[in-house]
């Protein structure tokens, strides 16, 4: 599945919010307008042995609006579930928190976030890491992801995120970590 059915300006900020990400992926240095990259991750507070540990690339497509890692601890051994994860940064902090004994696993909907987290996350050697391109109001997450996750989730309007919401509901079990951020 990878895209949102749903009225035509629902569709139209899909259409334009996909495209938006693709050219994130694909020209990380273009100016648009808002915080990006490195340094601002930096700003954000995350930790300097992240941003120096993971290799640039990781970081020259991030787009943090926030440190979803400031919230609540990941533990090793945890499983991270980040929806929304973009080219992967965020994904590769937490698979460096969970260690080799822990998972990550990324889902986006734009096919070019996906391949650069894939590349991004192999250059780092994170071999606990998984991507996969998804709408995440669509997602079934298998039972196995769900004992232990910590979703990192981000919904960018309002339709989405109330149906996202109701169906990550469904996912969590007690003693789950959540953390959610907006942009
Ligand atoms: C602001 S970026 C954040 C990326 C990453 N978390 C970071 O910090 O760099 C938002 C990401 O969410 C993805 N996205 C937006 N709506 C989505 C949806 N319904 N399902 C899956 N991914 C979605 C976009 O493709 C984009 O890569």
């Amino acid at each position: 599945m990878s895209s949102c059915e749903g009225d035509s300006a629902a569709t139209s900020i899909w259409t334009r919010s996909k495209a938006l990400y693709t050219t994130l992926a694909n020209e990380p240095h273009r100016d648009f307008g808002w915080g990006k990259g490195k340094e601002n991750a930096r700003s954000l507070g995350y930790a300097p042995e992240w941003l120096e540990t993971l290799p640039d690339a990781v970081w020259e497509s991030a787009a943090a609006v926030g440190n979803p890692f400031a919230v609540a601890a990941i533990a090793v051994g945890q499983t991270v579930v980040d929806l929304g994860c973009g080219a992967g940064a965020d994904a590769c902090v937490a698979a460096l928190l969970v260690g080799s004994s822990g998972r990550v696993v990324g889902v986006d909907c734009t096919p070019a976030m996906i391949a650069k987290a894939r590349a991004n996350a192999a250059a780092a050697g994170l071999g606990q890491t998984e991507f996969h391109e998804s709408d995440m109001t669509r997602l079934p997450l298998p039972t196995a992801a769900r004992t232990s996750s910590s979703p990192m989730v981000r919904s960018i309007w309002r339709r989405t995120r109330c149906r996202s919401w109701r169906r990550r509901a469904g996912w969590l079990k007690p003693a789950v970590g959540y953390r959610s951020r907006i942009w």
